[in-house]
This record gives C-alpha cells, sequence and structure tokens, in this order.
C-alpha cells in the first residue's frame, strides 16, 4: 500500500510517500525558518499560510522524483495534532479533499506516534518492546512502548519541554530562532562548569523532568554584573551539560525499571549530539543500545506520518467516517490513542 504522509502541525511542511512493501518511496520537507526569523519564534498565521502555499508543489515534486502519479497513492496519514490548530487544518482540509477526490482513506495521525515510531525507519531499526525517549519542542516523556499503540507512559516533564528550556535558554542569551540548534552550537566553543546550573530533578526517584528552574537559573546567571559576550558559550555548554545529564539519568533509570536494553530517542532534541554522545556511552555500560531516527528525520517530516499512518492503515484502520473529518486536536495525549497497559516490569 503506498501510503502519502503529510506534517503540518508547526514550522514544517512535510510530504513523504511509503510503501508498505518497498519502504520510504520519497520525502520533501520545507522549512520555515526564514519566514519566522525576524519575530523570534513561530507567528502561527504566517505559518498555517506558508503550509497552504508549500504543500501542493511538495507534493507535485516528491510525486515526480519517484515518478509516481496523484493517483498510485492508496491511502493518506496526516498529523490531527498536537501542534498549532491553523496549521493542523490546512494539512487535514488537503488530506481529506484529496481522499474524497482520488476515492481512498484519510487517517488521521498524532504526531508523536509519528516521532515514536520514526526510529524503526533507519537501517538498523529496534524491535518492541522498547523504552522511547521523546525529546521534542513541546513535550518531554519517557514511554514504554510494547507495539504500535501499546503505550505506557513511565514520566514526563512537569513543566517545560526539553527543546522549549534549550529555545528559551537560547532566547535569554541573544541566539537567534531556532534557539536548540544555535545553542547547541555555541556550547561547542564553551566549558561546562565554569558556571554552575542546578540538575533539576536528578534525584526525584521517578521518571519526572522539570526545565523551567533550570532556564530561570539562566536568566539569573546571564543577567549578573560581570557576564559578557565570552561567557555566553561557557553558559550554553553547562545548561546543555545539565539538560543531558537529567536526560540520560532519567532514560537509564527506565531501562532499569522496564529491565529492557532497548532506548528510542525521538524528537527535535534527539538530533543534538551531546545528548546522542552522553546517552551512548551510559547505555553501553548497562550493555543496552540508543536506537536514533535518522539525522533528517529527528525533527518534524511527512515520512514518519507516513510511515506511522501505513502500520495503522496494516492494522485495519480506514479513518474517522463522517464525523471525524477536519477534526484537528491541537491538544491531544498520545495516551488517548495508547492501550491501558501497565508496563512490564
Ligand atoms: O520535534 P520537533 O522538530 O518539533 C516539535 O514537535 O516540537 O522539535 C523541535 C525542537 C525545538 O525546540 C528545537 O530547538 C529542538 O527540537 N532542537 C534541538 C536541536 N535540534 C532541534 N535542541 C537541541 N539541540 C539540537 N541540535
Ligand atoms: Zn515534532
Amino acid at each position: 500500500m503506498r501510503v502519502l504522509g503529510i506534517e503540518s502541525s508547526c514550522d514544517e511542511t512535510g510530504v513523504a510517500i511509503y510503501d508498505t512493501e518497498r519502504g520510504l518511496l520519497g520525502h520533501r520537507l520545507h522549512s520555515q525558518i526564514d519566514l519566522h526569523a525576524a519575530y523570534g519564534g513561530v507567528v502561527p498565521e504566517l505559518a498555517s499560510r506558508d503550509h497552504i502555499r508549500r504543500l501542493p508543489l511538495l507534493l507535485a515534486e516528491v510525486l515526480e522524483a519517484i515518478g509516481m502519479a496523484v493517483t498510485d497513492i492508496e491511502g493518506i496519514a496526516y498529523t490531527a495534532g498536537p501542534g498549532l490548530a491553523g496549521a493542523l487544518l490546512v494539512g487535514s482540509s488537503v488530506a481529506e479533499a484529496l481522499g474524497v477526490a482520488l476515492g481512498v482513506p484519510a487517517l488521521p495521525v498524532h504526531h508523536l506516534e509519528g516521532h515514536l515510531l520514526s526510529p524503526l525507519l533507519s537501517a538498523t531499526p529496534p524491535a518492541f518492546p522498547f523504552v522511547a525517549l521523546l525529546v521534542s519542542g513541546g513535550h518531554t516523556q519517557l514511554m514504554h512502548v510494547a507495539g504500535v499503540g501499546d503505550y505506557a507512559l513511565l514520566g514526563e516533564t512537569v513543566d517545560d519541554a526539553a527543546g522549549e528550556a534549550f529555545d528559551k535558554t537560547a532566547k535569554l542569551i541573544g541566539l537567534p530562532y531556532p534557539g536548540g540548534p544555535a545553542l547547541a552550537r555555541l556550547a561547542l566553543s564553551g566549558t561546562p562548569g565554569r558556571f554552575k546550573l542546578p540538575r533539576p530533578m536528578l534525584h526525584s526517584k521517578d521518571f519526572d523532568f522539570s526545565f523551567s528552574g533550570l532556564k530561570t537559573a539562566v536568566l539569573t546567571t546571564a543577567g549578573a554584573e560581570g557576564f559578557g559576550e565570552t561567557d555566553k558559550a561557557d553558559l550554553a555548554a553547562e545548561f546543555q551539560a545539565a539538560a543531558v545529564e537529567v536526560l540520560v539519568a532519567k532514560s537509564m533509570a527506565a531501562l532499569r525499571h522496564t529491565g529492557l536494553r532497548q532506548l528510542v530517542v525521538a524528537g527535535g532534541v534527539g538530533a543534538n549530539l551531546a545528548l546522542r554522545a552522553a546517552l551512548d556511552e551510559a547505555a553501553a555500560r548497562r550493555r543496552a543500545k540508543v536506537f536514533y531516527p535518522e539525522m533528517e528525520l529527528c525533527t518534524d517530516n511527512g515520512a514518519m506520518i507516513a510511515f506511522a499512518g501505513a502500520l495503522r492503515f496494516m492494522a485495519g484502520e480506514r479513518g474517522g467516517e463522517g464525523g471525524g473529518k477536519f477534526a484537528v486536536r491541537p491538544r491531544w495525549s498520545l495516551m488517548d490513542i495508547a492501550a491501558p497497559r501497565p508496563p512490564a516490569v
């Protein structure tokens, strides 16, 4: 089955075709970074308008690149949430309309499920069950994943998401949007430990996180007298070290708790090289293995949505009949689509 995937939940327009027999045939991505840069963050109305402009072009482009006609599409998967309402509506309208026009089913997909399953698209995929660390701009969760749709929440952030903390910290020290990658780059030339930031909830004995205190500590440090331009790299390095230390410690605790040896990392912060190196090292010590999506599929993309949709189509799902159409869910917990089963311990 050839599935078209459409992602438009935030500031990236993604389109992909996944074939359940041949794998990912092609994908295209348009990032709105340039569009929002002047505002220091995503402007929802501009995001929606740009998705409208880009989606048809990207679809034509990806079809041409793989030599496929639009009528070869046998199913459509689109991000129905969580995300920006207007942006989500663009993807859902295109998907549902195309579904009607082609006479094929259109399936709403949960954005985080897309991230969660994206490492299965890599050359060396993990096998179920595994522990997943979901670290994006809006979410930070540790999950026990036993199969498609079989998710149990182990812990999550009680305030800011990890990506949000990277972005806010970057903004505080004057880095341009999008802050996460810029902060990571600056951290390369800094030395952690010169400034001392807290490791929130490191010893809380659960799998929850907190990042807002870290951000406040950055604000205090950067606002102190004598803090200058040359100190920024050291503060960025210390912030990254603090965030990474907590993410690694909790992930290892989750592996210990579940007795599993596979950790899957998904979401934009999973592109962070310092996080990857620290996770790899800590996991190796426990004889566990860490799985990441291909670098280009770490942040938002259409491939993960096409893939998650394809798996659900294969499981027999066919999308909302009638009432579900265009029903995007800007706020949507992954637990709403998960089987209520406690994690195996
Ligand atoms: O998964 P994603 O593309 O979008 C959401 O679903 O939120 O994640 C975006 C987040 C942003 O907060 C961005 O700053 C962060 O991922 N991010 C990074 C890096 N690349 C992206 N954070 C730290 N280091 C990076 N290299
Ligand atoms: Zn995302």
